[in-house]
C-alpha cells in the first residue's frame, strides 16, 4: 500500500510532544512491513538542515492561494525506508512549530501544499493519513476538490489530542479553496478543522482504545462528542508503540551506564550520576520519582503540585523536566528553592536529559487529567521505571495496578482526579519500593513488556484496508 502521512511535528526533525514520536516512528514500522510510506512536515525554522542532510532546494510548485499563487518547494530525505518531505514556503514556514499569529492560515496552506504534491506525484497514495488539527483540512480536500486528482484515495484522520481543534475564522476556507458549508458544531463564520476532518474521513482513529471510548462523552469530547458519535462505526483506537531502538537502556548512549534485565547494576549508576549532576543527596536506596512533560493541567500538574511536599516527606526525591504554564513554572521554582537537595527542576526540553531521567528514576509520575495514549509510561517500562498514573485514556490501557493485581501489575494507578488519591498511589508505590524482592519482580515484569510498534503497525494496516473498503463502498 502507498500511505501518505502528514503532521506538524516529526521526530527527530521537529519535536514538541508525542505526536512527533509517533509521526517519526510509525511510518518506519509500516515501511518495515513492506509498505511504501511518505511523511510531509513543514520545514520549520527550528529544523537543522545541515544536521539532517536536508537539501537546500527541492522540486517546487506554484500552489493556489486565495486569488493568487504561492511558491512551495519540497526537499526530501529518506529515513529508514520512509520518504520524509519537508514543505517549504514563505507562507507556511515560521520560526517555531506552533504559536505564530497566522497558524490557522499557514497550516491550512500546508494541507493544500501536501494535496498538490500528492496529486502531482506519479505514485498516488492509496491512503492519505492526516494527524491532528494542523493537517486536518487535508481530509476534506482529498474528499472534495482533490478527489479526482487523487483517484479516490482513502482518508484516515488520527486524533492525538482532541483538546486542540485549530478553530479560526471561516475565511481561511476561501484561501485554500474549500467550500464554506458548515459542519456541526461550527458556528456561523467559524472554521473547525478537526470537526471537518471527522465529518469527511473514511475512518477516524485515536491513539488508544480507552480514549476512543472516552471521546464519545461530554467529559472528554471537547464539544465534538455528538459529531464523533455519528462516526462511531468508523472510529478506531490503536495504542501507540515506541521506537525500541531509541529507547533501550542496553544501548542508549545518552545514559552514563548501560543495563539490561541480565545485569541491572547500570541503573543504580545512572541514579547516582543524576543525583550528583542535579545536586540531590546521593543514595541508591532513596526512592526517586521522575516527571517529564509539559507542566499543564492535561498532565495533572494541578493535583501534583499540592502533593509534592508530601512525596518528599516519605524520604523520596523528585526530578522534574519540562516547561509549561507560567503559573505552574513559578510554583515549581518556589518548591525547588524550598527543597534543595531533594527536588530538582529543569525548565526546558532536552531529549538526552529526558533519557537520563527515565533511566535514573525508580518511578515515573503521570497523573493526567486526560491522556490520549501517553508515551512516558511506555518509555519508563523499557528503562525498568515503574509508572504511577491516573487510570485514564492510554494510561488505563497500558498500566495495571500492582496492588490490585499482585502477579501481573505493572505500575500504580488511581481513578478520581484529585490530590488525595494521587498521594495514596504514591505512598503505595514507595511501600512497594521498600520491599526489595517485590520491587525487583515488578521492575523485571515491566522491562519484559513489549510496546514496540510491531503489533500496532499491523493494526494500522488493517485499518487502512478498512478505510479503502469504506471508500470503495462509498
Ligand atoms: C499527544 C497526546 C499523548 C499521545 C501523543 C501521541 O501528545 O497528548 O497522549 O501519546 O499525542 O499520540
Amino acid at each position: 500500500m502507498r500511505i501518505a502521512f502528514s503532521a506538524a511535528e516529526v521526530a527527530p526533525y521537529a519535536k514538541v510532544g508525542g505526536l512527533a514520536d509517533v509521526a517519526g516512528s510509525l511510518p518506519q514500522a509500516l515501511a518495515a512491513l513492506g509498505h511504501d510510506v511518505s511523511v510531509h512536515v513543514p520545514l520549520h525554522g527550528t529544523i537543522d538542515r545541515a544536521k539532517h542532510g536536508i537539501p537546500a532546494e527541492g522540486p517546487a510548485r506554484s500552489v493556489p492561494y486565495a486569488r493568487s499563487r504561492t511558491r512551495v518547494s519540497y526537499p526530501h530525505v529518506a529515513r529508514d525506508g520512509v520518504r520524509v518531505v519537508f514543505v517549504d514556503g514563505p507562507r507556511i514556514v515560521r520560526a517555531r512549530v506552533y504559536g505564530a499569529p497566522d497558524d490557522a492560515k499557514r497550516y491550512a496552506l500546508f494541507a493544500r501544499a501536501v494535496a498538490e504534491d500528492l496529486a502531482a506525484s506519479k505514485d498516488r497514495p492509496d491512503v492519505v493519513h492526516a494527524h491532528d488539527w494542523h493537517a486536518a483540512l487535508l481530509v476534506p480536500m482529498v474528499a472534495g476538490p482533490y478527489r479526482r486528482a487523487l483517484r479516490g484515495a482513502a482518508t484516515v484522520f488520527t486524533i492525538h489530542n482532541l483538546a486542540y481543534q485549530g478553530q479560526s475564522a471561516a475565511d481561511v476556507l476561501d484561501v485554500v479553496g474549500l467550500p464554506k458549508r458548515r459542519v456541526k458544531p461550527e458556528a456561523p463564520g467559524q472554521l473547525n478543522p478537526v470537526a471537518r476532518a471527522i465529518a469527511s474521513a473514511d475512518i477516524v482513529s485515536t491513539v488508544s482504545e480507552r480514549y476512543a471510548q472516552e471521546i464519545l462523552t461530554a467529559e472528554f469530547g471537547s464539544g465534538l462528542q455528538d459529531l464523533l458519535a455519528t462516526r462511531r462505526d468508523g472510529l478506531w483506537g490503536i495504542v501507540n508503540g515506541i521506537d525500541v531502538g531509541v529507547f533501550d537502556p542496553a544501548t542508549d548512549r545518552h545514559i552514563p551506564a548501560r543495563y539490561s534485565l541480565r545485569d541491572m547494576r547500570g541503573k543504580a549508576q545512572c541514579k547516582v550520576a543524576l543525583q550528583k549532576a542535579l545536586g540531590l543527596a546521593v543514595g541508591t536506596a532513596i526512592p526517586l520519582f521522575g516527571v517529564i512533560g509539559r507542566l499543564v493541567e492535561q498532565k495533572g500538574i494541578d493535583i501534583l503540585t499540592p502533593v509534592a511536599s508530601e512525596i518528599l516527606r516519605t524520604g523520596a526525591q523528585i526530578v522534574v523536566l519540562g516547561t509549561g504554564e507560567p503559573k505552574y513554572e513559578a510554583m515549581w521554582k518556589e518548591l525547588a528553592a524550598r527543597h534543595r537537595g531533594t527536588l530538582s527542576l529543569t525548565l526546558g526540553f532536552d531529549a538526552a536529559l529526558a533519557q537520563r531521567v527515565y533511566a535514573a528514576s525508580d518511578m515515573f509520575l503521570m497523573p493526567s487529567r486526560f491522556e490520549p495514549c501517553g508515551l512516558g509510561q511506555l518509555i519508563s517500562f523499557r528503562y525498568g521505571t515503574v509508572p504511577v498514573v491516573r487510570s485514564v485514556g492510554g494510561l488505563a490501557d497500558t498500566v495495571r495496578d500492582a496492588d490490585a493485581d499482585r502477579a501481573g501489575g505493572t505500575g500504580f494507578s488511581f481513578s478520581e482526579y484529585a490530590a488525595a488519591p494521587l498521594a495514596d498511589a504514591i505512598r503505595r508505590a514507595v511501600r512497594a519500593y521498600r520491599d526489595e524482592a517485590r520491587w525487583t519482580a515488578l521492575r523485571e515484569r515491566v522491562m519484559r513488556l513489549d510496546h514496540s510498534w510491531d503489533a500496532s503497525a499491523r493494526r494500522y494496516v488493517e485499518m487502512y484496508e478498512a478505510a479503502r473498503q469504506a471508500r470503495r463502498a462509498a
